[in-house]
């Protein structure tokens, strides 16, 4: 669905792309993670037709953005990093004018509106202001306003940053319902939030794509690990017995906890049967996508 290749971009002696390439799959939802100046908004704009590249292209949907800009724009919904709104406008008049300017037609343009202002809860906000709402209230506008023209692919350029607990929650349970249905593409610095959302991340740094795949394979990547730690009430435990077990990489007792290290969950149940009511508490500790990201922005 996008073809990014070869993408390069200096502003001046800065090295923002450095022959990217990345391809993006129909209906998927791709995360692009990295850390602050990786270049994820310089692609994103690149993408969207916004900033011209120095070198490469991008085919959206078999259009070259540098040679079909406004064919581009049409299927792309962009929801930038800090989105420009019209401070006097009210809610649905503001989507309004994006969606003439979309082009969108006449007698759906209300329809459209009222489901856009529903599916990001701010219905009862229709009427007000922009320069009246909060940050997190603008950021529902303004993907309202990214996805007004129903566009196949949708782009969020760190749609949670700086917002609080409950309105990122909201924010990704628009995001969610619009996988599948749409080809996305999430900028986030934020890990939980690539693992838990998307089906692959590429892991971008200095420009280039580092690391690329489901967010599973890069955790299975990075060390299958899956380590127990827990805590019992004395020493008398079977270390060998456990450490017999085929998916039992190592066994550590020190004082009264007991870490055990494990290539896979299968005989977790085993190792839980072996330690009895001697166990008082456990936790179990997985590379986190942070691991992964960590390892090879290294
Ligand atoms: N308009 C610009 N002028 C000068 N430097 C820029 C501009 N936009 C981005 N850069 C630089 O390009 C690099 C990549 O930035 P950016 O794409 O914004 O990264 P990210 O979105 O991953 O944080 C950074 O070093 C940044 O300072
Ligand atoms: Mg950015």
């Amino acid at each position: 669905m996008i073809k990014i290749s070869s993408l390069s971009k200096y502003f001046g002696k800065i090295h923002a792309l450095d022959n990217l390439d990345l391809e993006i799959n129909k209906g998927e939802l791709l995360g692009i993670i990295g850390p602050n100046g990786a270049g994820k908004t310089t692609a994103i704009r690149i993408i969207c037709g916004i900033l011209k590249p120095d070198s490469g292209d991008v085919v959206v949907n078999g259009y070259s953005v540098l040679k079909d800009p406004i064919m581009v724009k049409s299927m792309i919904g962009y929801l930038p990093e800090e989105p420009n709104l019209y401070e006097r406008f009210k809610a649905r008049d503001l989507l309004r004018y994006f969606g003439e300017l979309y082009g969108v037609p006449k007698d759906n343009l209300n329809n459209r509106i009222n489901e856009l202002l529903e599916l990001v809860g701010m219905e009862n906000r229709a009427e007000h202001r922009i320069n009246t709402f909060s940050k997190g209230l603008r950021q529902r506008i303004a993907i309202a306003r990214a996805l007004i023209h129903d566009p196949q692919i949708i782009i969020f350029d760190e749609p949670t940053m700086g917002l609080d607990p409950a309105t990122s929650l909201a924010i990704r349970g628009f995001i969610e319902n619009l996988k599948g249905e749409k080809t996305i593409v999430l900028c986030t610095h934020y890990m939980d939030e690539a693992d838990t959302l998307c089906d692959r991340v590429a892991i971008l740094n200095g420009g280039k794509v580092r690391d690329m795949g489901t967010p599973e394979y890069l955790k299975a990547k990075i060390h299958g690990d899956i380590i127990l730690e827990i805590k019992i009430q004395n020493q008398n435990i079977d270390t060998e017995k456990i450490h017999s077990l085929s998916s039992v990489e190592s066994v550590n007792l020190n004082g009264k906890n007991l870490s055990i290290s494990l290539s896979s969950k299968q005989e977790i149940s085993d190792i839980l049967r072996l330690i009895g009511n001697n166990m008082i508490s456990i936790n179990t500790k997985e590379p986190s996508l942070e691991d992964v990201f960590i390892h090879s922005i290294k």
